[in-house]
């Protein structure tokens, strides 16, 4: 069988690991894949880094869209999928998550009647302010088989007429819904102990005690109001509790702060000893950053839930999540990007000494499960 799996943006190049290393490791034999990268992220530490470290397969194509408005970068990657499927002919196109690559390869493979494969299929932020959530909902309905990371996903699913107890044959207009665990908790176990061994990163940064932060939604980035707040609130976290903050910093977020941030606040973040604001590190980098901080506050999907993969307390600088277990858990709070609910926040979390981390997002096997449905239903 042969499956297109569209990779673009960073998250989505790491979870191509999960289900890259299922196939080379069990159906090397059945499944042929082929990789194309729309080049939505093309820095060096945003995209190549991963591969080699990861083993991912090398991109059989590179469509190297870069940056650029939401119409233009999806439609290029529109145009540039299009045309590879209709060489490659394969039985099915794979997409992760929610981003414009994600979005493109659902268009393209659904107007050419092709199978759609969407791996975190169901999450909803409730909120279609979110271009993320835009590309989430479109995609379900144009998929076949949907692999959600939650229940909470199939309920969402099943909320918006997704019928759970169909059967086969599946197709776009009876698709197959599954809770299958999630991927990224496959890799999170799968590299934690290589990131352990292999990442230098904590002995070079010389860290004890440290938070880490990362930031980079759209709404925090371009919005001078949220992201002076954010930035209040870690400098003054860091001042008073004399704690150090990692901020390894999203490309998007190291533009915005130089147009948006206030001059003294720059300054001041700038001649901290305590904000420790590095370039964005790779996968094995971040695991170690997350299993020796004491918190995590961040706006990222991936890294609130790797946060709770790795038993770290959490603040989610959002106004929602779509990872709604995790707050229900008490492991997060939703502080948005109100200075005040961040300060109360942390003081909060620090004060949860008996939280728990039950198995949320599956066994992780979740790679191994999907490959085994694409090839019993595709
Ligand atoms: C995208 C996804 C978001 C995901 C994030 C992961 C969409 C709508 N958004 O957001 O869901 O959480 O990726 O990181 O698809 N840039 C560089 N170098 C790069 C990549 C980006 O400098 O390699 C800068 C450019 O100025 C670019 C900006 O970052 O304009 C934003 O990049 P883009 O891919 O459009 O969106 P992200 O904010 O990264
Ligand atoms: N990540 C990384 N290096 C960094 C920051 C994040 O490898 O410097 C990883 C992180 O561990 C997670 C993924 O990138 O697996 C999340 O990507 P991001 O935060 O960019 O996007 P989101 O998950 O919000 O879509």
């Amino acid at each position: 069988m042969k499956i297109i799996t569209i990779i673009g943006a960073r998250p989505q190049i790491i979870k191509a690991a999960a289900i890259s290393r299922a196939i080379r490791n069990n159906h090397a034999d059945k499944i042929q894949e082929v990789i194309v990268h729309t080049g939505q992220h093309y820095d060096e530490n945003m995209s190549k880094v991963f591969f080699e470290e990861l083993q991912i397969p090398r991109p059989d194509y590179n469509l190297a869209v870069g940056s650029g408005s939401h119409g233009k970068q999806t439609a290029k990657m529109l145009d540039g999928i299009e045309e590879i499927i209709m060489k490659e002919k394969p039985q099915a196109l794979l997409v992760y998550g929610d981003t414009n690559s994600t979005v493109a390869g659902g268009l393209a493979a659904s107007k050419l009647h092709i199978p759609l494969v969407h791996i975190e299929a169901g999450l909803r932020s409730y909120n279609k302010a979110m271009p993320e959530e835009i590309n989430r909902i479109t995609c379900d309905h144009m998929s076949t088989l949907l692999f959600s990371p939650t229940s909470q996903g199939s309920e969402n699913l099943a909320k918006e007429g997704f019928d759970l107890n169909n059967s086969a044959p599946y197709s776009i207009d009876n698709p197959k819904v599954y809770h299958c665990g999630d991927i990224m908790f496959d890799n999170s176990k799968h590299f934690s102990e290589i990131s352990d061994v292999q990442s230098t990163l904590i002995k070079d940064l010389g860290l004890g005690n440290f938070i880490l932060s990362t930031i980079h939604r759209n709404n925090n980035t371009d919005d001078p109001v949220r992201l002076n707040s954010i930035f209040k609130a870690l400098l003054d976290i860091a001042q008073q509790n004399q704690q150090t903050i990692v901020l390894p910093l999203h490309p998007r977020t190291k533009k915005m702060m130089e147009v948006n941030l206030e001059k003294d606040l720059m300054e001041k973040v700038e001649n901290s000893n305590l904000i420790k604001v590095i370039p964005p590190v790779s996968f094995l980098d971040v695991i170690a950053l997350e299993k020796n901080a004491s918190m995590v506050v961040t706006d990222s999907g991936g890294v609130q839930k790797e946060a709770f993969f790795f038993e770290k307390p959490c603040l989610i600088l959002r106004s929602e999540t779509e990872w709604v277990e995790i707050v229900e858990n008490g492991n997060a709070i939703v502080v948005d990007a109100d200075y005040d609910k961040i300060m109360s926040g942390h003081k909060e979390l620090l004060s949860r000494s008996d939280l728990s981390y039950p198995p949320l997002y599956g066994d992780g096997k979740a790679a191994e499960f999907i490959c085994n449905e694409i090839l019993n239903h595709i």
